[in-house]
């Protein structure tokens, strides 16, 4: 028998808390009556349209709705006074969040508190030194040569000795249809567990379960975001205490995560960490504290992994319906890398401008992480006008800028990778328009590595293969989650190019 078996034994004790909840509550309405009135009792249209989710009527997700608010606002910001946050897409509200007045929009307690038990003391989940200290040998890291090429390594053998051969053993069969969302998700698990641990395991393949630290991790970011969306976080909070529903699968998650993790840090130690070249290794040789190195290595998966798989799903959504970018993707790869031969190094992935132009403007469209958000500490007054109180929550939406016609013109709705090319070399947009890799100070420390697999992935995969939606589908709906998931995955069919053969095997890598 588990304390849930005996929650009615516990209702007294919830009705004498809910009468508290109550008392206090007056009190703290009669102190503070305006922020109150603001809070729960605006009545704006926004608030009204949020409060009664009558906004589903039109839009099928949440940021669409966002992203019509705020291209007709006049400054391309919005309040939702009833979540206390103020939304924006402008991009001088952006470069002064992110940059000009950094220091006063730290991710904030709120959200420390909200995923503490999950990511502890990792860097997407700490502000001041602790960030710096972990920002400043996260990017050494990330930023040597070595490590690039070793990932581009892991990853070229994942391509060609699990992706592809998993594919091709799909390829052709007439009734199989494959959910491509949940293969870049595995995809992306092995490649960023052997090149964090040096660990593989061994999930890709759909009829391979998937392992249980993945299943954990799943679990453990799902219901963390969660936390979020509870109206108060004493909800969470009781739960934890009690060990009740949602807060006690999160602990059980989190307590395999632990283990795994701990047996992982262990077994490194024993096999020597100094001659491997996994991130483990490199932060084991600077950090001596176990909880802390367990804390380093799951941010750098919950970065590198659902975002990388989710800016595949969309761009093979768009080049299902955009086969003429298609073709030029693989007419750029014929004339930069031989037609028979597959990709020897991460140089030659330089060269490929078109290819990286439509990976950049497939994430303008969908970017893996829709919005971001900060917490002001001071009041203050945005570039544009709006005012900024103490403690509001102030979020800016890489997903609704990708969408406005000031930045990107008339044609912002359109999928058309020629708008980042200058006489077909690649040019960079201001990064405070495109935030999607955020930008200034705490920009994306693994944006080289990303787009690395993304190009390794999508001319692997382009050169080989014929991907086909299963459905016509334009407007995809996505999950409630920290990273944008298709509700419904991305179904399609495989057929494999005449004349690509599988590569001969290797052995696998140690
Ligand atoms: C398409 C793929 C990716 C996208 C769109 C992306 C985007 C982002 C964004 C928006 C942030 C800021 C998040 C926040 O502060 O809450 C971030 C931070 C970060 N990303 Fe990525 N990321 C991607 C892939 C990766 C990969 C593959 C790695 C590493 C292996 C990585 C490592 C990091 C790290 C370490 C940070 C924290 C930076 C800091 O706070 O100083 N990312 N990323």
């Amino acid at each position: 028998m588990e304390l849930e078996d005996y929650w009615f034994l516990l209702q007294p004790f919830y009705a004498f808390f809910g009468l508290i909840m109550i008392f206090f509550f007056f009190i703290i309405i009669f102190l503070f009556p305006g922020f109150f009135s603001n809070l729960l009792w605006c009545n704006c249209e926004i608030c009204h349209t949020y409060l009664t989710s009558s906004w589903t009527k039109d839009f099928d997700n949440l940021c669409d709705w966002y992203a019509y608010l705020l291209q007709n606002s006049p400054t391309k910001t919005i309040h939702i006074h009833v979540l206390g946050n103020i939304i924006t897409a402008n991009p001088d509200n952006v470069e002064y969040i992110l940059k000009t007045r950094f220091e006063n929009y730290p991710k904030g307690k709120p959200f420390s508190l909200i995923l503490g038990d999950f990511l502890g003391r990792g860097i997407f989940n700490v502000d001041g030194d602790l960030w710096r200290f972990q920002n400043t040998m996260a990017s050494l890291e990330l930023n040597k040569y070595s490590i690039r090429s070793y990932a581009f390594e892991i990853v070229n053998y994942e391509i060609q000795h699990r992706l592809v051969t998993f594919l091709s053993s799909v390829a052709g069969k007439e009734y199989e249809v494959l959910d491509l969302q949940e293969v870049f998700r595995r995809f992306s698990f092995e490649s960023i567990c052997k090149i964090s641990f040096g660990l593989d395991p061994m999930c890709l393949g759909l009829s391979l379960p998937m392992s249980e630290f993945a299943v954990s991790f799943d679990l453990a970011s799902k219901l963390s975001a969660q936390r979020a969306m509870a109206v108060s976080p004493l909800v969470w909070k009781i739960k934890r205490l009690l060990n009740l529903g949602t807060e006690k699968r999160l602990k059980q998650a989190i307590n395999v995560i632990n283990i795994l993790a701990k047996q992982v840090i262990i077994q490194r130690r024993e096999m020597g960490f100094s001659t491997h070249k996994d991130l483990l290794s490199r932060f084991m040789s600077t950090v001596n504290d176990d909880i802390y190195l367990r804390d380093i290595v799951i941010s750098v998966i919950l970065a590198g992994r659902d975002t990388v798989a989710s800016a595949l799903t969309s761009f093979f959504l768009l080049l299902a319906n955009h086969p003429d970018v298609e073709s030029a993707i693989q007419l750029e790869a014929e004339r930069v890398i031989s037609p028979n031969q597959e990709l020897t190094s991460f140089e030659q992935l330089k060269h490929l401008h078109y290819l990286q132009a439509a990976v950049y403007e497939s994430m303008r469209l969908y970017p893996p992480i829709q919005f971001d958000s900060k917490f002001c500490q001071q009041d203050d007054v945005l570039p544009d006008g709006t005012v900024v109180k103490k403690g509001t929550r102030v979020t800016y939406h890489p997903y609704a800028m990708g969408r406005m016609k000031e930045i990107w013109g008339s044609d912002c709705l359109e999928f058309k990778p020629e708008r980042w090319l200058k006489g077909g070399v690649f040019y960079p947009e201001n990064p405070f328009k495109y935030p999607v890799f955020q930008a200034g100070l705490r920009v994306c420390l693994g944006k080289e590595m990303a787009l690395m697999e993304l190009k390794s992935v999508a001319i692997s995969l382009l050169r080989r293969f014929h991907i086909q939606l299963v459905t016509p589908c334009c407007s995809p709906q996505f999950s409630p989650g920290l990273t944008a998931t298709f509700s419904c995955g991305l179904q399609v069919k495989v057929r494999e190019i005449k004349g690509k053969q599988n590569p001969p095997p290797l052995s696998p890598q140690s």
